[in-house]
């Protein structure tokens, strides 16, 4: 059984919180507005619910994967397998292809339907990208892969900011059977060479720069730092962005536009069997060492589809915008394979909420008439912080349906988001899930369920949970209880391995509670029925709903020559949600004195920001002489979370701890530093 290590600042939302909103008149099909798909009450949601997860379920999935995607050839068996082996299928016999289910079958219908608004970091950039010019270059890109013999199964790494040709990158990929292996632009060059051998990629694509809040990315700079220690490479594909010019390495790297030009704008889809990986993205886990996680083609894209169509409500003329990253998950399903295998409009949005003013979100709902809008708590609360005369107006009349991702969101920010960009007019959905589950799992539906600021409410039809009780495994049943969330049954986006790792697959997510699918956070479920997700239970640590490990960043700390051991944790933080804290101890023979504090300090960070990446840098280092232990020598990260979390006056039992006298000194350090003493 895991240890509970439910992080501080996790706020006990639902004590605070009881009112609960019904669905708006927006998402009634009142005012011209659409019918929703699932409505006008619980007893809608409940009722296809049950289909989903009850004895028939794969007569309904079996019709719902008819329905919603094209196949070349039908499948057989809609579910085998199960979480034990981890050997989950879903339709095995059916071919398909990802590529022709997203852009294909939409362009042969309505080819000149805004597939892309590509809202550009300079907002006059900004343009809409058609089903027809997606299509073409989708093609042209797949050919120029498949020229360079890039076949069915190879691994291709994409290390791409928000443009919208990182749409094109990953169906490219699809279109020829290729696995995508995005990393997130934010990743430094030692992670993403790391990333780019774990795969064994022959393969990179890429872009000379990057822009983002006004400021110029040096992406192709990072690429040749990575692949100085990438042997695999054999060709880089280079986006032409701010044509800037940067250095090409002969016979390796290649012009984007030039390559593509050369070569027809039709390709064949690659006819792909259900069980095929459609990609690989790497994640943090409780290990310094990223996992990558697999999908499948069927299973994903049918996630994807429903719960972007009911999650969101999404209805065919819908402008439908996730402010995500593409190298994240949210990315992944919610900008490219969810909207765009429904065939409505996505938005890649490359710029930030604040640039180059707090209008911005704004603006762009504004201009595009943007339906939905689908972001973080963490931006919400940076955009509370600015102020409502930013997001007064505006003409926001368009938007139905608000979402946020990525963390528990906070009673203040939800109502921020629901009274000034929704106007009490617009449904909130606070989706719960993750990498690992490829598409939501809890959730509330627009027109259906009732909303509860700070609970993710309901699970999406397919998904079955249960809470249980850490110490054994029990469900706990019935109304206020807390636990820990697992899923009874394989739903069909969820991750079907670790990359060249079962068995770690297994052991993170099956082992732990056997016939359950362990989610890694806690939740608890109200008198209603209602539940509410409470963090990370691992050490994980969530910063802007960036998922990142404690055992990443001490490793990447530890690299400093003068450092003898460290202990990372993540504290509760006003903007990013939870913040990195860092406790580092330097080598006895290290002369802290010759150098000042300070800049020792700002040594350690960049060390952080070269390893991983800039997001990862501790907000605070505290340099001390000795770290809590038990007498066995592992570190009680447990006092040093409460420490940092103004709680030290309960830090609980302390007898298994070599030498409890050092709390005080330690308290004393932290609380100084914070301005608490
Ligand atoms: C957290 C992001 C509370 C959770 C899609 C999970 C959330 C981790 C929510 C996965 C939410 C995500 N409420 N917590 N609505 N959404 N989380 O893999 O701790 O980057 O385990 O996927 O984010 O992060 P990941």
């Amino acid at each position: 059984m895991p240890e509970l290590k439910r992080h501080a600042g996790v706020q006990d939302s639902h004590e605070g919180s009881k009112s609960s909103y019904p669905p708006p008149a927006r998402v009634q099909g009142k005012d011209g507005h659409p019918k929703p798909h699932i409505g006008p009450d619980f007893a809608a949601y409940k009722a296809e619910w049950e289909k989903s997860v009850g004895p028939d379920a794969d007569k309904w999935w079996g019709q719902k994967a008819r329905e919603c995607l094209d196949w070349f050839s039908d499948f057989k068996t809609v579910f085998a397998g199960g979480f034990e082996a981890g050997d989950i299928q879903w339709f095995p016999e059916g071919t398909l292809n990802a590529a022709y289910n997203c852009v294909d079958r939409h362009y042969y219908k309505n080819p000149d339907k805004v597939a892309i608004i590509y809202e550009a970091d300079e907002p006059s950039d900004s343009r809409e990208i058609t089903y027809r010019e997606l299509f073409h270059e989708v093609c042209r890109v797949a050919n120029v892969l498949r020229s360079w013999g890039v076949k069915r199964g190879d691994a291709v790494s994409v290390y791409l900011p928000m443009t919208w040709q990182a749409v094109v990158a990953f169906l490219a990929c699809a279109r020829i059977g290729a696995v995508h292996s995005a990393v997130f632009a934010g990743f430094s060059a030692e992670s993403l060479r790391d990333r780019v051998n774990d795969c064994e990629c022959k393969v990179l694509i890429t872009t000379d720069e990057g822009r983002r809040g006004g400021k110029t990315i040096a992406t192709k700079a990072i690429v040749d730092a990575a692949l100085a220690q990438c042997p695999l490479i054999e060709k880089v594909l280079v986006l032409r962005r701010t044509g800037s010019k940067v250095p090409m390495t002969e016979g390796r790297d290649f012009w984007w536009d030039e390559e593509a030009e050369k070569l027809s704008s039709y390709s064949v889809c690659e006819h792909m069997n259900s069980e095929d990986p459609l990609f690989i993205l790497y994640t943090s886990g409780s290990t310094g060492k990223p996992k990558g996680v697999v999908h499948s083609t069927a299973g994903y894209l049918l996630g994807g589809y429903l719960t972007v169509k009911y999650v969101f409500d999404l209805h065919p003329d819908d402008r439908f915008a996730c402010m995500a990253d593409v190298g994240w998950i949210t990315g992944h399903t919610y900008i490219v394979y969810g909207p765009l295998c429904l065939g409505v409009t996505t938005t890649v949005f490359e710029s930030t909420p604040v640039y180059p003013t707090a209008s911005r979100y704004w603006d762009a709902v504004d201009k595009w008439k943007l339906t939905q809008l689908y972001t973080a708590p963490t931006a919400i609360r940076l955009l509370r912080r600015m102020g409502e005369d930013a997001v007064k107006n505006h003409d926001l009349s368009s938007l139905r349906v608000l979402g946020t991702v990525g963390e528990p969101i906070n009673p203040e920010a939800w109502h921020w988001y629901n009274d000034h960009a929704g106007r009490g007019q617009c449904a909130i959905v606070d989706t719960y899930w993750m990498t690992e589950t490829g598409s939501h799992m809890v959730t509330p539906l627009p027109g259906a369920i009732a909303t509860k600021p700070g609970s993710a409410t309901f699970p999406f039809f397919g998904v079955d949970v249960d809470i249980l009780d850490p110490t054994n495994g029990k469900v706990l049943e019935g109304g206020d209880v807390e636990g820990v969330l697992a899923a009874k049954r394989p739903w069909p986006a969820i991750a079907r391995t670790i990359y060249r790792d079962h068995k770690r697959y297994l052991e993170t997510y099956m082992k732990p509670y056997p016939g359950y699918f362990f989610f890694g956070d806690g939740a608890a479920r109200d008198e209603d029925g209602y539940l509410w997700i409470k963090g990370r239970v691992d050490d994980v640590i969530n910063v802007s709903g960036h998922r990142l490990s404690t055992a990443e960043v001490e490793s990447a700390l530890i690299l400093h020559k003068g450092v003898s051991e460290t202990a990372v944790v993540g504290c509760p933080d006003e903007l990013t949600g939870q913040a990195v804290y860092a406790f580092v101890q330097m080598k006895p023979e290290f002369d802290i004195k010759a150098t000042s504090v300070d800049a020792l300090t700002k040594e350690l960070a960049i060390q952080v920001r070269k390893v991983i990446g800039p997001f990862a840098a501790p907000k605070r280092i505290f340099l001390v002489s000795d770290l809590p232990k038990t007498r066995s020598g592992k570190i009680m990260r447990r006092i040093l979370r409460k420490i940092c979390s103004k709680e030290a006056d309960s830090l609980g039992d302390l007898s298994s701890m070599e030498k409890p006298e050092i709390v005080d000194s330690l308290t004393d350090q932290v609380y100084k530093a914070m301005g608490w003493k």
